[in-house]
């Protein structure tokens, strides 16, 4: 185990508030926890946003299945790009709607590039793209694993 080293922040009592709301959602124990937890995730994201290395990238979106054969659309995008496609997740959330989750891998340029035509398609009503890649010293939690709970950073979906 790496020496933890220890550093006291300042924040206003509605910040504070607010922040420990996070903490008990996100399931982290303690603050350090959490503070750990959000650092670690804006790195990764940092890097990931820079890096020219493969990576890869999580492309979740919503669409509406009867507009203008839509389905077919995104099945002939999907294979254009065979080769940064690795799976996809379709779900039939009712009678119109679907969800497709797509995980590819490609430089950060290629999957952006990718996930804006994607989700430029008429009919795709929203999504986002969550890029990420394999960070030594990063990905590792400097702990026992035994005793710990490990939230997983979540991503809302934004409309588009
Ligand atoms: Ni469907």
């Amino acid at each position: 185990m790496k020496t933890l080293s220890r550093v006291g922040i300042s924040l206003s009592p509605d910040l504070l508030e607010a922040f420990d709301r996070l903490r008990i959602r996100s399931g982290a124990r303690n603050r350090s926890e959490a503070v750990r937890d959000i650092v670690r995730d804006r790195l990764v994201r940092e890097s990931a946003a820079s890096s020219r290395g493969p990576m890869f990238g999580v492309l979740s979106y919503v669409y509406d299945h009867h507009t203008g054969e839509l389905d077919r659309r995104l099945n002939d995008f999907q294979h254009r790009h065979v080769r940064r496609v690795i799976s996809t997740t379709h779900v039939h959330i009712d009678h119109f709607h679907c969800l497709e989750v797509v995980i590819l891998n490609g430089t950060a340029l290629q999957l952006r590039t990718i996930a804006d035509q994607l989700l430029a398609l008429k009919g795709v009503n929203h999504g986002d793209l969550f890029l990420t890649q394999a960070q030594p010293g990063l990905g590792h939690h400097h702990h026992d694993h035994d005793d710990h709970h490990h939230p997983r950073p979540r991503r809302r979906s934004r409309p588009r």
